[in-house]
């Protein structure tokens, strides 16, 4: 007890001691500043103790008439200073001198005098404009150098002569327009060169080359869409670099070939719309890739991460158009331990793109993605994956309806269905884009499905494109991407993506309009006929003209009082024209009506009124029925093999259960399309007969997407 009071004492009287000598006023000390001894880092984090005067935030206008001839860091920040006048070369010590924040507009005013020891100078947030020759030259010995935030729009060629030593540039936030390799030649040591968020219109062929030893360059905020080839040249210690907030419209690849130490890059925010194969060729020593919160960015391509021996952690977050990523989009990445993909468009993530990941430790997918509780998920409640999810509890699932709200893991992985529809996402393609004549233009679309979808687009003349087509106008890309080139007003039109498997299909369209042009159909263009009649189906035929969206069909029975407001609908590619109503009642009177529209939402309806054959006719049918209704629950994709024939067993069993849940219901709308305001069709299928349940209703996902239609 009596011991520790002691030592309370002594203690209380260090800190009063120590109090006093900071609080006592040094003869030497000027006016209003703060003199004394405080902790201080060197540019290369040595430690010390420096004699450090602080005069911020004085409203000074002028320096102190005299400063402690022992001053170190002399510090100046937030005055009103435009001119140093009288050199400080009595300040034989002085290591650290801060002038940010204050009124200096030229570098002529600012005389220093000779200081041997001044290591760091910082001058940002002044209103300099130039760097005229030898700015800077009687600092031989300065290792950093802070302008940023300056007006500096001009830059001698010999502005940093004499600064051998220096090893951090910060030259950002100013007006330059250009970067000019000379600048550099005197400073062959620096490390770390920032300057970023300046007008620059383009950089250069070789515009870093004298920095050989640079570690860290920083090129934010420049506007930057591309790179030469040889931009980077030079840079062979680089280690680090940072596009981020430019408007890069693919991974400039190229000229990062010549950065083959690079073990940090980042490319958040730019408008990269596809992370493809052949974007980080030969980046052996990549250790941390960010592409973060980018607008465009849809998909992940497969191998787009291939081969990177080094890499251990990919950040792919809050990218609000993300919503696909390959099964084999990461390959022979031996080391990554980290994948970050919260925040993103994503409905799933194939358990192989994970599981071809040796060293993975955890995967952020968690929050903030539109998790489809579906068969691409499956494996994540199976337990047979070693793979760590953070925040498991705050993953949900947002679809099939019947889940959405739950958390991921309690849906069990028998509830999910083991195939499954592809859907577009949504996310991934708008509903219409504007082109410059003459530009070129990406419609990206992906789907998750298993099994994995297949990709075809239609275009505005009825053209089925079928993936790895190429032509002068056209190209597209097995992952499901369209380029159209050299866009003139002739490709306007609406271009529709189908994806289909074996279980369904999903389309979406999207309208190129060129100029300001986009091609309306005619009034009263549409034409609807009646093909043939038979008991249970009828085939209806229709003609458009060119430039409507995938029309939809609905049907509905005059005669059918018991269920008056009974009518179905269903939408098909722009593509098909012919259209099989099947389970249809005999004998029965039916209104069929064609909606179709155009870009700006006008729309042509024409119906027309069939009959049905009669009683008679329909018992020779009758064999036929159960035939008909299994392949309306599947999907009719001609030449259908016979495995697939299980598949429709499969899901008829279930059904047989009360099992088939209503889990595809946005499969068949079309997103963004339905500008009127009103809920869109419902498309319901109603089984009845020998085989199924009567009412099972299920909300269709079933599109005729047959062969003959193209
Ligand atoms: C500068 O530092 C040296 C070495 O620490 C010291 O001997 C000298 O007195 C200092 N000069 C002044 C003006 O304080
Ligand atoms: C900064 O200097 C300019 C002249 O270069 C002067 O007009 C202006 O008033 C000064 N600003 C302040 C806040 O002292
Ligand atoms: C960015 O660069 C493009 C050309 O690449 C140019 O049209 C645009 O005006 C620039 N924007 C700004 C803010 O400088
Ligand atoms: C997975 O394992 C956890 C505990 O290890 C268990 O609680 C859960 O029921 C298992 N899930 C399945 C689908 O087997
Ligand atoms: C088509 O009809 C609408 C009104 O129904 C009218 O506003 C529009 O101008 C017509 N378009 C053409 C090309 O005739
Ligand atoms: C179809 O029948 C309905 C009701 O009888 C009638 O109002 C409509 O005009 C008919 N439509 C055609 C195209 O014949
Ligand atoms: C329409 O479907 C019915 C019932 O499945 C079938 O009998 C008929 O042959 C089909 N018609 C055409 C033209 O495919």
């Amino acid at each position: 007890m009596k011991d520790v009071s002691f030592v309370d004492r002594l203690f209380v009287g260090l800190a009063v001691a120590s109090f006093v000598a900071a609080a006592d006023k040094r003869p030497d000390c000027p006016k209003l500043c703060t003199c004394e001894n405080r902790p201080w880092f060197s540019p290369s984090s040595a430690y010390m103790e420096a004699q450090t005067v602080d005069c911020n935030d004085l409203g000074l206008f002028h320096l102190p008439e005299k400063l402690p001839a022992g001053t170190q860091v002399l510090l100046l920040q937030t005055n009103n200073v435009a001119a140093i006048d009288r050199p400080l070369d009595y300040l034989a010590n002085v290591t650290e001198i801060d002038l940010s924040q204050n009124n200096i507009s030229s570098m002529t005013d600012v005389r220093l005098g000779i200081l041997p020891q001044l290591l760091s100078l910082h001058m940002e947030e002044n209103r300099i404009q130039e760097l005229p020759d030898q700015s800077l030259v009687d600092v031989a010995n300065l290792q950093e150098l802070y302008l940023n935030h300056n007006l500096i729009s001009s830059i001698s060629q010999m502005a940093f002569q004499g600064l051998g030593k220096l090893l951090r540039l910060h030259l950002n936030s100013n007006k330059l327009t250009v970067i000019r390799r000379e600048w550099f030649r005197p400073m062959p040591n620096l490390e770390i060169l920032m300057i970023g968020e300046n007008p620059v219109l383009s950089v250069h062929e070789m515009n870093f080359k004298p920095l050989g030893s640079l570690r860290s360059l920083v090129l934010t905020r420049m506007n930057l869409s591309q790179l030469p080839d040889n931009a980077l040249a030079g840079l062979d210690s680089l280690e680090s670099i940072s596009f981020y907030d430019n408007t890069f419209p693919e991974v400039p690849h190229s000229a990062l070939r010549n950065a083959k130490n690079l073990k940090f890059l980042d490319l958040n925010k730019n408008p990269i719309a596809r992370i493809q194969r052949g974007d980080f060729a030969d980046m052996l020593h990549l250790k941390e890739l960010g592409i973060n919160s980018m607008p465009e960015l849809v998909s992940i391509d497969s191998f787009a991460l291939n081969n990177l021996p080094e890499l251990t952690k990919i950040e792919a977050t809050n990218n609000p158009r993300l919503s696909y990523i390959h099964p084999n989009a990461f390959y022979k990445l031996p080391r990554l331990e980290t994948l970050m993909l919260n925040g993103n468009a994503l409905s799933a993530l194939h358990r192989i793109t994970v599981e071809s990941l040796p060293n993975l430790r955890e995967v952020s997918i968690m929050h903030s993605n539109p998790i489809r509780c579906d068969c691409v998920v499956r494996w994540m409640n199976m337990n047979k994956t070693n793979i760590r999810f953070m925040e498991p509890d705050s993953l949900y699932c947002v679809e099939p309806p019947e889940y959405e709200g739950q958390r991921v893991r309690q849906v069990h992985f028998r509830e999910m269905m083991e195939i499954c529809l592809p859907l577009i996402s949504p996310e991934s393609m708008p509903g219409h884009v504007k082109v410059r004549g003459g530009s070129s233009v990406s419609l990206h679309c992906r789907a998750f499905a298993e099994p994995e979808p297949e990709i075809y687009w239609i275009t505005p003349s009825g053209d089925k494109v079928l993936p790895n087509t190429v032509s002068d106008k056209f190209s597209m890309h097995p992952e499901g991407t369209f380029d159209i080139y050299d866009v003139t007003e002739k490709e306007a039109g609406p271009y529709t993506c189908v994806a289909h498997n074996l279980v369904g299909a999903d389309l979406k369209s999207v309208s190129v309009e060129v100029n300001g042009y986009f091609p309306q159909p005619a009034n009263g263009s549409l034409v609807v006929k009646v093909k043939s009649v038979a008991a249970n189906a009828v085939l209806i035929w229709w003609k458009a003209s060119p430039g409507t969206l995938a029309p939809s069909i609905k049907w509905y029975a005059l005669s059918d009082a018991r269920h008056p407001a009974a009518s179905f609908s269903t939408r098909v590619p722009s593509d098909v024209r012919t259209y099989n109503l099947t389970h249809l009642s005999p004998a029965t009177r039916y209104v069929v009506c064609v909606d179709v529209r155009s870009i700006h939402y006008k729309r042509d309806t024409k119906c027309v009124n069939v009959t049905t054959k009669g009683l008679a006719l329909a018992a020779e049918d009758a064999e036929k029925w159960d035939t008909a209704l299994i392949a309306s629950v599947g999907v009719l994709l001609a030449g259908i093999s016979a495995g697939c024939l299980l598949i429709y067993a499969s899901l008829r069993i279930r059904q047989l259960n009360g099992d088939l849940r209503k889990r595809h219901s946005k499969a068949l709308l079309l997103p963004g399309e339905d500008g009127d305001g009103r809920p869109p069709f419902s498309t319901k299928l109603r089984f009845s007969g020998k085989v199924l349940p009567g009412g099972v209703e299920v909300k269709a996902t079933v599109i005729n997407v047959s062969d003959d239609a193209f």
